[in-house]
């Protein structure tokens, strides 16, 4: 006989409804972390993730920076992949490989409207399940947040983007912008369907004894930990002034930094350098933390606690 699934990943309670797609549990995997290799994508989900990103796809195959692209700091991470991927034609055609009806929201990135209105077409036979736009990449010239810090470009993007689908499109922002809150709204003027907040924040670091940068690209964008009461106040603002539901991303790894998310306004959470320092079974830990702490607190569904610390 087939054992039962524990009931952290299987409990109704954890469910939740996002811009249409109905995920299993609020714990999403972080685009780009596992890079493009789809059986990772399907273990993320087989443990315990509501819903899967892809690593951002752009229009034409591209080459990352050479290493170092990672490195370890004390209170996170420090990347600069470049934006490496096969474009979206060939990832496309892998994408079609995978078996199964699964949460996978793909992350696409590009210079500006032409850009993202070349890549729709050649998306919609594939089965992913909606669409998250990385206007906010700190680290790339010409893409990114270079395209994602202007409110009128932001409206463009997503315009064109809209046009070429049906499915659900979030905007992913940047904290490195002016004004996140501003970029958040122009985007769901136009039809946004979510924001996830947030990307890396722009960041160095120096190897003391070689006196260089330690990053091939000298600047990347910093994760985990340390960013987190950004990614939260980032939630807070951006959640008082939008409808459309927020994602929050940024330091995510137990299961009361998700709580504090949910709080702070987010529909759902993603978790990226959690997995990378605790493993698949983070997506486990998390949910079943969400679970305890909503029985403790006599709730019922992880709706009713979204956005409560709005209310002192
Ligand atoms: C190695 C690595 C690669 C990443 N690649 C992407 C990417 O391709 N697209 C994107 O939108 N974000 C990318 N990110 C950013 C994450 O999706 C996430 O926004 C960020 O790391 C903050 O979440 P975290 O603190 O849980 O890692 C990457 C992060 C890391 C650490």
């Amino acid at each position: 006989m087939a054992k039962a699934a524990p009931e952290a990943l299987s409990s109704s309670k954890l469910s939740v409804n996002i811009a249409g797609l109905t995920l299993s549990a609020p714990t999403m995997l972080a685009a780009g972390v596992v890079g493009i290799t789809p059986s990772l994508l399907r273990r993320a989900l087989d443990s315990g993730a509501g819903a899967v990103l892809t690593k951002s796809i752009g229009l034409n195959p591209r080459e990352g920076y050479r290493n170092p692209t990672v490195v370890g700091v004390e209170c996170g991470y420090l990347n600069a992949i470049g934006l490496g991927n096969p474009g979206v034609q060939a990832f496309s055609e892998q994408l079609k490989n995978i078996k199964g009806d699964l949460p996978i929201i793909m992350s696409l990135f590009g210079s500006g409207p032409e850009e993202f209105s070349q890549m729709m077409p050649l998306l919609e036979d594939t089965p992913v399940k909606g669409y998250e736009l990385n206007l906010s990449c700190p680290h790339v010239k010409g893409v990114g947040v270079e395209v994602g810090q202007d409110s009128e470009m932001v409206s463009k993007i997503v315009s064109v983007v809209k046009r070429g689908t049906k499915k659900p499109v979030f905007v992913k922002v940047s904290p490195n912008v002016g004004n996140v809150v501003e970029i958040a709204r122009a985007a769901e003027s136009v039809g946004a369907d979510g924001i996830t907040a947030i990307n890396t924040l722009r960041a160095m670091t120096i190897d003391v004894e070689a006196k260089r940068p330690v990053l091939s690209n000298k600047f990347g964008g910093l994760s985990g930990p340390a960013i987190r009461p950004v990614a939260v106040r980032c939630v807070y603002e951006i959640s008082s002034v939008v409808r459309i539901p927020v994602v929050g991303c940024g330091g995510v790894s137990k299961w009361s930094d998700a709580v504090e998310m949910l709080l702070a306004g987010a529909s759902a959470v993603q978790v990226g350098t959690g997995l990378a320092t605790q493993g698949y079974g983070v997506f486990k830990a998390l949910n079943e933390g969400i679970l305890r702490y909503l029985s403790e607190h006599g709730f019922e569904r992880v709706e009713q606690i979204v956005g409560l610390s709005h209310s002192f």
